[in-house]
């Protein structure tokens, strides 16, 4: 039987809680828990969920003790693994990160271009302060962030806390990814292990192949390029996520090589992205209107009850699965596979050494192993390099909140470029968080 697992929740707040509530249960013989921990300082949103994630967790694991707290020392002061995925500024935020940019017809995304680089701004902070409440109490305690934008997320911690093994940076859309792949050639995705590399939300598959000795890159090459590329649970998507896949295709109409991620179109069709944006419905108003919403109807049946039985629970969760599946690998040294952010090093000796990519690799007990990718061809460099440089600048900006260094990020990133609209945007987005950020 393997030992038990206290774990704390970190931003449990948020409407993606109780499908990570529901990897939990459903993996807990791999995992047990014996403890797991709630905490967000806005205990509002917790308590539309509180009574759904009691009754569930009563029910499918009893032996699991259940706190809900706003206090950063109860959270912290006895945990085996943080499991983080605040959203500083919540939905409000995320909001006006999308729809300020569309007003100077540049993309607006939560963590591509200027959207990305504002929830940066503020995620850092926060982040900050957290590794600290966490480190206070303990060293050891595994720190696996979700939070977003990870990539900024990621170097930030990298250069405020370099000797931190124990913080992970993770992402679900290339593990996302790989369900749709598997989904398409009609196996398990246990079976496929992917070559990747790039930074997070800017990388590229080059390889998949399976266990059972079979080489399935050129398969889905094929099919990717002629058909539509559809994710593993297309209905449930809403239509902008649908388009988001779709856009994978049209990349490989142009650069067939390696199979892109979906952030990439950011990048390589701003024009067309902003063209079809509604800038007054975005994606926040989106995910509010489809995710929240539901989420909260479905909790609200858990009031007053004892039973599960009229209530439909919400799992198969691909970030819950990937967050709980991670935290396994670590506790008992499984060393299994996952595509995970890294400091470079020499994983790609091409490129720069403090940059975070985003590989293959295993996980155990020490953390992340990721795999020794190799150079990269000028093309991917040459990408990888300014997107590196706008988020290098803009943790520097952060950090040093220096207002020339942040124009300058938003400059070199590929969905901006030009430094009037650059400056444009920043100025509007400096308003719109006061309450979060400055730059002088
Ligand atoms: C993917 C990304 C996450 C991101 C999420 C947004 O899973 O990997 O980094 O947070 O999409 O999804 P949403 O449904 O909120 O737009
Ligand atoms: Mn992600």
């Amino acid at each position: 039987m393997r030992s038990s697992n206290i774990i704390t929740i970190t931003g449990a707040g948020s409407a993606r809680t109780p499908a990570l509530v529901g990897s939990l249960v459903k993996l807990k013989e791999r995992f047990p828990l014996k403890k797991v921990i709630f905490y967000d300082i806005d205990s509002e949103r917790t308590s539309k969920m509180e009574d759904y994630i009691r009754l569930v967790l009563k029910t499918y694991s009893p032996e699991t003790e259940v706190v809900f707290t706003i206090d950063p020392d109860t959270a912290y002061e006895n945990t085996d693994f943080v499991f983080c995925q605040m959203r500083v500024g919540k939905n409000e935020m995320r909001s006006l990160d999308e729809k300020i940019p569309l007003k100077y017809d540049l993309v607006g995304q939560e963590t591509c271009g200027p959207g990305g680089f504002s929830y940066g701004m503020r995620s850092l902070g926060a982040m900050i302060e957290m590794v600290n409440q966490v480190r206070k109490h303990s060293k050891d305690t595994w720190i696996l962030n979700y939070t977003n934008p990870a990539a900024i997320v990621a170097l930030g911690l990298d250069k405020v806390f370099p000797e931190d093994k124990r913080i992970l940076n993770l992402c679900d859309q290339p593990y996302s990814l790989m369900r749709s792949f598997a989904k398409i050639l009609g196996v398990e995705q246990s079976i496929l292990r992917a070559t990747y590399f790039g930074l997070n939300h800017f990388g590229w598959f080059t390889e998949l192949k399976g266990t059972d000795g079979k080489d399935y890159y050129e398969t889905l090459k094929t099919y990717l390029r002629d058909y539509d590329f559809k994710p593993y649970n297309a209905e449930q998507r809403s239509k902008s996520w649908l388009d988001t896949y779709l856009r994978v295709n049209k990349y490989m109409n142009f650069f067939d090589e390696y199979i892109p991620t979906t952030y990439l179109q950011y990048y390589f069709f701003s024009e067309e992205i902003v063209s079809e944006s509604d800038p007054n419905y975005t994606r926040a108003d989106e995910a509010k209107d489809s995710r929240e919403k539901e989420v909260w109807e479905i909790c609200s049946k858990a009031v007053g009850t004892d039973s599960v039985d009229d209530i439909e629970i919400i799992t198969n969760s691909v970030f819950g699965d990937l967050m709980v599946e991670l935290a396994e690998s670590i506790a008992y040294d499984l060393h299994n596979e996952f595509i995970l952010m890294s400091r470079n090093n020499d994983i790609i000796p091409n490129f720069s050494k403090d940059a975070i990519v985003e590989v293959s690799g295993t996980v155990g007990k020490n953390g992340a192993n990721p795999y020794k990718y190799g150079d990269i061809k000028p093309f991917y460099k040459g990408l990888m390099e300014g997107q590196h440089a706008y988020e290098l600048l803009t943790v520097e900006a952060f950090l040093e909140k220096d207002y020339t260094k942040a124009l300058q990020a938003l400059t070199l990133n590929r969905t901006v470029v030009n430094p009037e609209k650059a400056k444009a945007v920043l100025d509007d987005l400096m308003e719109a968080n006061k309450d979060y950020w400055y730059l002088s």
